[in-house]
């Protein structure tokens, strides 16, 4: 399996002939740019706002675009995104666009990061999950950027599509249901995709070896399942690393409740579950042709979480891998479970830091709301660290403490830990349970992506779904890593 986008990003210095649409970036106080006359503009109500738009018919096209990118002094990576992804949704019907931002990023003194920008939008914008349809969902191929056309521009373009290739990879394995996309099936196409991006060493542990190396806690939940569990370690060792970081991602394929059965209209989504899992192993894939000269290891404890015969009971004890016992009083606080193992794996390797990525829990939604991951961190600085990536790439994270207090929460009466804290505080427990794991003295954040990796409404990059979330972020705060 290759990485690729959906649709093809090129450079050039003119529109060319014959492109069905063209797209003009337009900054709010230049609105002249637009070619329209200030009663058209009022009426249309087209105030060039980042990521606005307004898809005139004709005017030497088919269509013809005004895309709106603020104000020019605020010009940044982030609205050149928007702009990109909304002219792409305009254009989806047509096979080809080309996006004239010459005028809007001459300003601009960055032309690599500014393709680079419009490339993620365009390429995110364009993403459909395909997969199970009959006929092919859209048309648009091909997305030319029109600027000066130079060295500069294409790297961008470079880096933008291998950046939004991971996350169209990670959209399509978080899309993919859970009855198709078993741990297997999910290891499988983490090798094939690995083996291609080159520089990527794979080990995938299977049921025998997770027993062999003691996993109890993926073991247990695998306990109620049919399909087989898997452990995958993905690591990269570029020439002259900088630092080693660990990244950890919870791999539940779907998550039914296990015998403490979810609510149907809770179970829905629940294919999205894997979705930290996705995230880390996508980030491993871009690694190589962005060539981050930083070593990392990224850990999936994969398995779904069922309810058949021999699944774990509430009331069950299992031992973890680092010798920690458990009492599972919920079947349903599963994720916790999986990572306990990865955690302790991750550690044992002794790596600078780890970061872990999870749709852990329901009461971060409640908490923060369904498009802000929360951060939870035994270190300060690695915290604001991960939260100045998001904000970089557009990824909202918000802190949440670890309070000592509510450890008690975890206290059980018949083994060294239980696997849930009290009525509130879900999120916080979750984190102050996973923080048993880590190895003494390791920095590591725990990111619970429960509410933005998955959404049901249209977002501005993409369909409903899958959003990818986590691996912008994962990226941005490697490649800062190497320059520190
Ligand atoms: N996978 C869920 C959390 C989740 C909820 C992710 C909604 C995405 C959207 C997790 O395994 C879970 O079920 N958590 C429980 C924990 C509880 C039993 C302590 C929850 O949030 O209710
Ligand atoms: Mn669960
Ligand atoms: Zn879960």
């Amino acid at each position: 399996m290759t990485l690729e986008t959906t649709v093809t990003v090129a450079t050039a210095r003119k529109v060319p002939a014959k492109v069905e649409a063209v797209a003009r970036l337009v900054a709010s106080d230049r609105l002249d740019d637009s070619g329209l006359d200030r009663g058209v503009l009022d009426a249309s109500g087209f105030e060039a706002k980042a990521g606005q738009s307004l898809v005139i018919p004709g005017g030497g096209a088919v269509l013809t675009i005004l895309v709106g990118v603020g104000p020019s002094n605020g010009l940044d990576a982030r609205s050149l995104r928007l702009a990109a992804a909304a002219a792409t949704k305009a254009a989806q019907r047509v096979r080809s666009l080309a996006v004239d931002h010459a005028a809007a990023t001459a300003p601009f003194d960055d032309p690599t990061s500014a393709t680079q920008a419009l490339t993620e939008g365009a390429a995110l914008a364009a993403y459909r999950f395909g997969a199970h349809r009959s006929a092919a969902p859209h048309a648009l191929r091909k997305v030319t950027l029109v600027g000066n056309g130079d060295k500069r521009e294409a790297a961008g373009v470079a880096r933008g599509r291998a950046i939004a290739a991971a996350v169209c990879f990670a959209r399509d394995l978080v899309n993919e249901p859970g009855g198709t996309l078993t741990p297997a099936e999910f290891a499988a196409r983490v090798s094939a995709a690995a083996a291609d991006a080159g520089s990527l060493k794979v080990t995938v542990w299977d049921k025998r070896k997770i027993a062999a190396q003691r996993l109890g806690g993926l073991l247990a939940v695998n306990q109620g399942s049919g399909n087989e569990p898997r452990f995958v370690q993905v690591s990269y060792r570029p020439a002259g690393a900088r630092g080693h970081v660990a990244l950890v991602g919870k791999g539940i394929t779907f998550d039914s409740g296990g015998l403490s059965l979810k609510q149907p209209e809770s179970m829905m989504t629940m294919k999205c579950d894997m979705a930290g899992a996705a995230a880390v192993m996508s980030t491993m894939l871009a690694l190589p042709a962005l060539r981050v000269p930083v070593a990392v290891t990224a850990y999936a404890p994969l398995t779904d979480n069922m309810t058949g015969d021999f699944a774990q009971r509430p009331g069950d004890v299992f031992t973890a891998r680092n010798g920690t016992t458990v009492e599972v009083l919920n079947t349903d606080a599963e994720g916790r479970l999986v990572l306990a193992d990865a955690l302790a794996v991750a550690s044992e390797a002794r790596p600078d830091v780890i970061l872990d990525l999870a749709t852990l829990t329901g009461a971060c939604m409640v908490a923060l709301g369904d498009k802000v991951a929360g951060v939870l961190s035994n270190d300060e600085s690695l915290s604001d660290e991960v939260r100045a990536a998001g904000t970089e790439v557009g990824e909202a994270l918000w802190p949440l403490p670890l309070v000592e207090d509510y450890r008690k929460l975890l206290d059980s009466e018949v083994a060294d830990l239980k696997n849930i804290g009290g009525r509130y505080g879900g999120t916080i427990t979750a984190g102050l349970f996973l923080r048993e794991f880590v190895g003494e003295g390791i920095p590591w954040a725990h990111l619970d992506i429960a509410g933005p990796a998955f959404t049901e409404e249209v977002p501005a990059d993409g369909p409903k779904g899958a959003t990818g979330f986590g691996v912008r972020t994962l990226i941005e705060f490697l490649e800062r890593r190497a320059v520190r």
